[in-house]
């Protein structure tokens, strides 16, 4: 059970709080919108619905009828979405590469942050967490028993063995990209490189399953087993999410979930694939001071990486990592 502190502090990233409540078949804003077969489309193609998303959206009611969790029209991205996402996409990319020539030992948590905002910056793009519902800082550091939304500080300086997650995310012409990596500092031990590998082969496994037709449960338990098969424990409270035309979207996604269960995926939505993989038990506090820092309840490592994919007709494609 998660601890009655961590409530608050987990804001929008929890599937509890009515951010992810739109989760239900037919619910969304545009699914209300019935359309003749002549009319135009609602992906904004400008063709005509009979040869555009048609056959798609009865697809979609029959699979939800079938008792399925389908997504709402405003989950799936049109292809000028889809390319400026792309774009946004290139500079969160581009800021990661440059933290990770630049990480090193005795360096500040403080010096990533100011890395971050002048690359983001310089390519012409604006660091999302910056002012994100207080967030008071351009990128989250997690150090090693840290989970998620480390804050940078002048007083956090990495040491030698140290695990961080860096996870970056960046708004461009109003585009939202959002991914993670972790970096190890120095010689890490073998037990803290091993679970930093774990946790991006999660990753890797758990995009395999990513597809059209296909569940997130699919992804999500494909995450899990690979885990907790590896003696690891995956964070249950905090999840991925949609993301594209803002932060955080629906879907809210779980890697506690199973295979054939939760959203069905369709080609144009994009969402993130970001476990965090605990070397000990599966239970987190936030921290009460910033009511952001997520730890793990045991103080033993947790690491996690993050990719941002794109549903495609034939598969899938990773935009951000
Ligand atoms: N980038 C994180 C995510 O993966 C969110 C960080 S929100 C912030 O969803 F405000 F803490 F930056
Ligand atoms: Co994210």
């Amino acid at each position: 059970m998660m601890v009655a502190k961590a409530v608050a502090g987990t804001k929008k990233f929890t599937r509890k709080n009515g951010f992810f409540d739109q989760n239900v078949p037919g619910q969304g804003k545009m699914a209300q919108m019935k359309l003749g077969r002549n009319d135009k489309c609602w992906c904004g193609s400008g063709k005509k619905y009979k040869q555009c998303h048609q056959a798609f959206d009865t697809k979609i009611m029959r699979i939800a009828e079938e008792g399925h969790i389908v997504p709402a029209r405003e989950m799936i991205k049109n292809p000028d979405q889809i390319a400026g996402i792309r774009q946004s996409a290139k500079i969160n990319i581009a800021v990661l590469d440059y933290v990770a020539e630049h990480i090193h030992a005795g360096m500040s948590t403080e010096e990533i942050d100011k890395m971050v905002y002048e690359k983001t910056t310089a390519m012409g793009g604006i660091p999302a967490p910056l002012h994100y519902e207080g967030y008071p800082k351009s990128v989250c550091t997690s150090v090693n028993e840290q989970v998620c939304h480390g804050i940078p500080a002048e007083d956090v300086i990495l040491q030698e063995g140290d695990i961080i997650n860096v996870d970056a995310s960046t708004i461009l012409n109003g585009y939202f990209s959002d991914s993670s990596r972790m970096f190890c500092v120095g010689e890490v031990s073998p037990e803290k490189k091993r679970l930093v590998d774990v946790a991006k082969e999660c990753v890797e496994l758990g995009f395999k399953e990513v597809k059209p037709w296909g569940y997130l449960g699919d992804m999500g338990q494909a995450v899990h087993d690979h885990a907790y098969a590896s003696g690891y424990t995956v964070v249950r409270e905090i999840g991925g999410h949609g993301v594209g035309l803002e932060f955080h979207e629906d879907p809210w996604v779980s890697y506690n979930s199973r295979q054939g269960e939760e959203m069905l995926m369709v080609p144009g939505m994009i969402f993130t694939i970001e476990p965090m993989v605990n070397m000990g038990g599966v239970e987190i506090y936030v921290d009460e001071v910033n009511d952001w820092t997520v730890y793990t309840e045991d103080g033993m490592p947790s690491a996690q990486w993050e990719i941002m994919v794109l549903v495609t007709e034939d598969g899938a494609e990773i935009l951000s990592y």
